[in-house]
């Protein structure tokens, strides 16, 4: 398994990636000689405390940095035609001036396909992210939707030019656990629908394991640890990721302590 995805040619490669910024004479290293690689149609995960530099690094790999931010080191390869992102909190990347059915359609037309295409297609992705009722909601303004469709109307709009590499920098995080949990299952599906490469960034493990195989760690702007989703979880090396591991919600352990708040709630 491990040779045949070293022979395999890689999508994304992140070689020595070190980001700046710069205000007033102050520098500061945001992300620091990070290396990272995804191969076609894999699941990886971007783990690591809030400041770590996870967002800094997505959006090196998709030319959005800052202005004030600059890559100083290293180089990033990617071999597909096509990447996307989806933001933690849809409403702030959802133009609120335009319908949703144009916004979704507009990510394709660049490609210069027809609007009739752009729309059938539109309409067909608005469909498989649980949007069933396109003639309204194509024609809603982005405040009327809830978190969750809005957040669908994104992995629509992303899907529009199919991306092979699709970065979720914490898709789910604003959203209620059932709405999370359905859109969690919609990102599952596109591995075996498009063969989409995902780099999914969270701090939430029990998604991780859910849904990827690798696991980079960051901490402070560097990646501190990588490797298989189940060796790490097994075996976890930098106190972060045991600390991280620690906090996954253990059912098992839950079950245990029941009887005693039970108890305890019966002899009242
Ligand atoms: N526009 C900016 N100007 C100056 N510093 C910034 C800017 N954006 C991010 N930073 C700094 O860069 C570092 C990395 O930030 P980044 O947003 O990548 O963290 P993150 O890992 O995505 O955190 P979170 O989990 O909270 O989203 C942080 O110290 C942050 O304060
Ligand atoms: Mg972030």
């Amino acid at each position: 398994m491990e040779s045949k995805m070293n022979s395999q040619k890689s999508l994304l490669k992140i070689e020595n990636l070190s980001v700046e910024f710069c205000s007033r004479q102050k520098k500061f290293t945001a992300v620091k000689n990070v290396n990272l690689e995804i191969f076609p149609g894999e699941f990886v995960a971007l783990v690591g405390e809030s400041g770590s530099g996870k967002t800094i690094t997505s959006l090196s790999i998709i030319d959005l940095l800052p202005e004030n931010a600059k890559i100083t080191e290293g180089t990033i390869t990617f071999t597909g035609k096509n990447k996307s992102i989806i933001f933690q909190e849809p409403m702030t990347s959802l133009n609120p001036l335009l319908k949703i059915g144009k916004q979704i359609e507009e990510s394709a037309l660049i490609k210069g396909i027809s609007k009739q295409e752009a729309h059938n297609q539109a309409e067909k992705l608005a469909k498989m992210t649980g949007l069933e009722d396109t003639k309204k909601i194509f024609n809603c303004y982005p405040h009327e939707l809830s978190g969750g469709m809005r957040q669908r109307v994104m992995i629509a709009s992303a899907l529009m030019t199919n991306p092979e590499l699709l970065i979720a920098d914490e898709p789910t995080t604003a959203l209620d656990v059932s709405t999370q949990n359905k859109i969690l299952s919609i990102i599952q599906n596109l591995k075996s629908e498009f063969n989409t490469a995902l780099l999914l960034i969270t701090h939430d493990f029990t998604v991780v394991k859910k849904l990827c195989s690798r696991i980079y760690i960051m901490y402070k702007g560097k990646i501190v640890e990588t490797g298989k989703t189940e060796e790490i979880l097994k075996n976890p090396q930098h106190p972060y990721t045991k600390a991280l591991i620690d906090s996954i919600p253990d059912a098992k352990r839950r079950h245990e302590k029941l009887p005693v708040h039970f108890g305890e709630w019966q002899n009242e």
